[in-house]
């Protein structure tokens, strides 16, 4: 059954940053958007370089192996087009984040 799954406190990931959790069969990398949280697959579709780990710019991160580009917010590929990362939603609550165990469809 499908729930909402703490990860982190809001302290451990920092504006501008990204950390990646296991959650069920996911690892989801959760990001800090200037205090906004998005989630999405850690694995980038190209060869599986850790998101997580990508620079990050604003919505948008690039995977730190080759460059692929994604928007954290949709999970849509900004240069190209050619796949997307799954996206999973995010609940915040008090200093708790946590995220729902499947992507969205
Ligand atoms: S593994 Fe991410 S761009 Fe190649």
């Amino acid at each position: 059954m499908p729930s909402f799954v703490p990860v982190a406190h809001v302290g451990d990931i920092p504006p501008g940053q990204a950390k990646a959790y296991v959650v069920g069969d996911f690892e989801i990398a959760v990001f800090n958007v200037n205090g906004d949280f998005h989630a999405i697959e850690n694995a980038c579709p190209h060869q599986g370089g850790p998101l997580a780990e990508g620079w990050i710019d604003g919505t948008i991160v690039t995977c730190p192996w080759h460059a692929w580009c994604f928007d954290v917010r949709d999970g849509s590929m900004t240069l190209g087009g050619y796949t997307t990362v799954d996206t999973f939603d995010v609940q915040v609550e008090g200093s708790t984040i946590s995220v729902w165990s499947e992507p969205r469809s």
